[in-house]
């Protein structure tokens, strides 16, 4: 029986400090032994979203003790790791410094290859931990700071068919929350509070829904949020808007998905109708029932990560390293940490007012 790979996967993007330690079974899909996540919320919720020198003097004091943590609740010796992969984009500057330069430096420890992973890449791979997924497939990644389809066709090679023109679907989520006042960060809670509410009550608007492609925008959404948000008197109203809100997310979806299904069968044909969807967002249960619904309609396989794989997590940057690491394919100790880092570099920058579409 040959060795089976072992990857350490590290993770300081954003808020969330994590280490994972991945292998493989012997039908060659992955196993997670050791996931851990340390969660920065507490940190940030006096001031209402994440303040970056707070996160990176936070991931600075954690990531000793999580990546020791990883490797021990994995139960591996340190030396039989084959490859060390770190987030190094995009994100906070000062956040991924944290966790690439705590990566090289163990790899040049540990004489082990080292691998820079884009943080998009390992939300577009996160269904694989516990799935056998195939390139290609059309993926819906949705998280606090990106939302786009794109068509995956192989590893690192990514062709985006849409994205949002402004706010990311999280953003939204959060922004919605703040104005019903609610903790950062919100989102999860406007699905909870959403529950008790009448999705039909509030008209919102769904900007360049009949326009666009699979292009996505949210913006006008908060705006009409900020205005009802003025008058709303009891705890009602707040579901209602909630659910409205919530409610006018799921038609955007639907129809852009359709869209975004004919687009990814131009490319691939018929016969691979895979749809992923990944990214923080993804954990919202009516989103994914809808989503569902559409594949079921449209005879699409669907593949979700598991829910507490969706958010960011160490597990799906060691999965892109695991990839990476069967190509040989490994990255210098001089890799920069990248702020902004497109999956399809090709794409053009389609933010602002006045973006033709
Ligand atoms: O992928 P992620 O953990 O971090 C980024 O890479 O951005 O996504 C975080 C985003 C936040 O905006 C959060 O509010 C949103 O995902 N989110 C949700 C839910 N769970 C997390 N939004 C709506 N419903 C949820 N259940
Ligand atoms: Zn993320």
């Amino acid at each position: 029986m040959s060795k089976k790979p072992l990857i350490l996967g590290i993770e300081s993007s954003c808020d969330e400090t994590a280490a994972a330690i991945i292998s493989e079974n012997e039908q060659g899909l992955p196993i997670v032994l050791s996931n851990i996540i340390s969660s920065q919320v507490d940190v940030h919720k006096e001031f209402g979203g994440v303040v970056p020198e707070l996160a990176a003097r936070s991931h600075l004091e954690k990531i000793d003790w999580i990546v020791d943590r990883a490797i021990k609740d994995s139960q591996i010796n340190i030396q039989n790791i084959d490859a060390i992969a770190s987030t190094a984009g995009p994100g906070l500057i000062v956040c991924l410094s944290v966790g690439l330069s705590f990566g090289k430096t163990l790899a040049s420890t540990l004489n082990k290859p080292f691998i820079a992973v884009n943080h998009l890449e390992g939300h577009a791979l996160s269904p694989k931990l516990n799935s056998n997924l195939n390139y290609p497939y059309l993926l819906l990644l949705i998280s606090g700071g990106h939302s786009q389809f794109l068509n995956v066709k192989n590893l690192g090679d990514y062709k985006r068919l849409g994205t949002t023109i402004d706010d990311a679907l999280g953003e939204a989520f959060d922004k919605t929350a703040k104005l019903l006042g609610i903790e950062f960060p919100g989102g999860p809670q406007i699905e909870i509070l959403a529950k008790k509410g009448d999705p039909k009550k509030f008209d919102l608007p769904k900007p360049i829904f009949n326009k666009g492609g699979c292009n996505l925008s949210f913006a006008g959404l908060k705006t009409a949020v900020l205005r009802i948000s003025k008058n709303i008197k009891t705890d009602q109203d707040k579901f209602d808007l909630a659910a409205s809100f919530q409610n006018t997310i799921e038609e955007i979806l639907y129809k852009k998905t359709k869209i975004a299904f004919r687009e990814f069968e131009k490319i691939n044909g018929i016969n691979q109708k895979k749809f992923v969807v990944a990214g923080g967002v993804a954990a919202n249960k009516n989103i994914r029932n809808m989503l569902i619904k559409l594949c079921e309609e449209e005879s699409y396989e669907y593949i979700f990560p598991p829910l507490e794989l969706c958010g960011d997590n160490a597990a799906m940057i060691a999965m892109v390293g695991l990839e990476k690491f069967k190509l040989q394919k490994f990255d210098k100790l001089d890799h920069p940490a990248k702020p902004r880092w497109p999956l399809d570099e090709d794409a053009l920058f389609l933010k602002g007012a006045g973006v033709e579409l």
